[in-house]
């Protein structure tokens, strides 16, 4: 029976699993990464550490695998985006850590830009904002601040990728530079329309092409495995094809089997990344959402999506437990949450690196409103998994407003996954805001199992979409069980509450 990898570099770890044809996990590892905070609002990693790990988790799995390795017949990447990395194409070596992407520094180089006027033709070639989220502002301060760089970049001695070009390069032994299409879709350089680097863009940032990686396909045969960089001797390796690579909320929305337009997933990670598959057409938003590429099969033309992105998600249960240390275990939230029947007024905007979608305000700071003699650290948890449910729920009423703009259905059903989405209370509460079903699959693994299904695909362990549709299988349904009046009363709490924040930067 067949096998196929996935390697899931996110921003807290690096993870390889192990999928059979089913989309069963037989193996995984995982291992932490360093986090940097170097300066407030700057986030850092080591690159040689992003490597050093998913080597180690990809080692691991492949020895647990015994001699079912040689089953294996391909490998997919899935990476955090916009991640900034640049290193030296003679030696691999990096310049600099990797430029993480929750990492605020590029906000004058874009607050410089949108003074220029460029924030509508940026959105327009791009689908995206002149926000410090995405590779560029990173690109142009590594310019700006590291000596000599630009030399170098423009003499062609340097190499610019995302996580994934990274990976591919370290597992080819150095002799790839590539990314994908939905990677690319995250640099604020990628012409999503004509599906080329945009010189314009390249122009108006001053930034040079000689260092950007080739784009292919997420289905695509990138590369192969060199066995000499796993430096593990004993294991009997078959060829492994690097066939699938993709961002990885792209890559969950494929794993999640969102394949045509009106799908529709959101993953409850260290953010919130709610994605629309809009099918072949690129569709603009006007309510603060961001336009991108989603994964399509080989030999299908481009596939689109709109997403908004909530930077601080899944986040916020580290920030109770590390923080304010109200648990010491993340698992603990939802019983101390349950103890109290509801959040006793108390509303949480946590902003703690800006506001994301659709407020895209990167000078707001975190709040916590509605405070009383009686608020308790149970009703500030509960309203700190509310604040990731909130925060959703105004994803998917800029989606609403979007379709309804464009003549498009609304969505009728939300797919999860994620490490919160095992989180009943919130999967609940998330349905009773939405009005519309929460349906939870089986493998929440989506991610991992969107770049494993993207590499099967290539290689032709699968031969059509229709076999992956029918391997989709639900966990768990939560549907709305409470008014539209009651929700609208939540949602309107909500809003004041942001009002409040918005009202600070002001
Ligand atoms: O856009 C950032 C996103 O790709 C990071 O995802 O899962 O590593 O938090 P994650």
């Amino acid at each position: 029976m067949d096998l196929l990898l996935a390697l899931d570099q996110g921003t807290t770890s690096s993870r390889t699993l192990a999928f059979d044809r089913e989309g069963r996990v037989v193996a995984q590892a995982q291992r932490e990464i360093t986090q940097h905070f170097p300066q407030p609002g700057w986030v850092e990693h080591d690159a040689d550490e992003i490597w050093q790990t998913q080597r180690a988790t990809l080692v691991e799995v492949l020895r647990r695998l015994g001699p079912a390795v040689r089953r294996v017949r391909a490998l997919g990447i899935t990476n955090q985006r916009e991640t900034t990395l640049v290193w030296e194409r003679a030696t691999g070596r990096p310049v600099h850590r990797a430029i993480v992407w929750q990492d605020r520094r590029a906000e004058e180089a874009c607050a410089r830009w949108r003074a220029q006027g460029l924030q509508p033709r940026v959105q327009a070639l791009t689908g995206l904002r002149l926000d410090a989220y995405f590779s560029a502002g990173k690109l142009r301060w590594l310019l700006d601040h590291v000596p000599g760089l630009r030399a170098r970049a423009e003499a062609g001695e340097l190499a610019f990728g995302t996580v994934d070009a990274w990976l591919l390069h370290r597992l080819t032994g150095g002799r790839v530079h590539a990314t994908d299409v939905s990677n690319a879709a995250r640099t604020l350089l990628w012409d999503l329309r004509a599906g080329c680097w945009s010189e314009e863009l390249l122009r108006s940032f001053e930034l040079p092409s000689a260092w950007l990686p080739t784009v292919y396909p997420p289905s695509h045969p990138f590369g192969e495995l060199d066995p000499a960089v796993l430096q593990a001797s004993d294991l009997d390796l078959p060829p492994l094809p690097i066939a699938g690579m993709a961002g990885d909320q792209q890559a969950a929305l494929f794993g999640q089997a969102c394949f045509e337009a009106g799908l529709a997933k959101n993953t409850y990670g260290t953010g919130c990344f709610m994605l629309l598959h809009t099918g072949a057409r690129p569709a603009a938003s006007r309510h603060g959402l961001l336009t991108t590429a989603a994964a399509q099969p080989p030999g299908q033309g481009a596939a689109f999506a709109l997403e908004g992105s909530v930077f601080v998600g899944g986040a916020v249960v580290q920030w109770l437990r590390d923080g304010l240390r109200a648990i010491r275990a993340s698992a603990e939230v939802q019983a101390l949450a349950e103890s109290v029947p509801d959040a006793g007024g108390v509303v949480l905007v946590p902003a703690f690196t800006g506001l994301g979608a659709p407020h895209w305000q990167p000078h707001a700071t975190g709040a916590l409103v509605g405070l009383t003699r009686g608020t308790t650290m149970a009703h500030i948890a509960r309203a700190a998994l509310e604040s990731i449910a909130f925060q959703s729920a105004e994803l998917l009423q800029a989606m609403h407003a979007d379709a309804q703009a464009d003549g498009a259905t609304a969505v009728r059903e939300l797919r999860v996954d994620g490490g919160a989405a095992v989180n009943d209370l919130l999967m609940q509460f998330q349905a009773d805001l939405l009005g519309i079903p929460v349906l939870r699959p089986a493998v929440t693994e989506t991610t991992a199992l969107g770049a494993a299904w993207l590499a099967g695909l290539q290689v032709g362990v699968y031969a059509g979409l229709d076999e992956l549709r029918a391997l989709w299988r639900l966990q768990r349904r939560f549907e709305p069980r409470r008014s539209r009046d009651w929700a609208e009363a939540e949602l309107a709490r909500w809003r004041r509450a942001v009002r409040q924040v918005l009202a600070g930067v002001e």
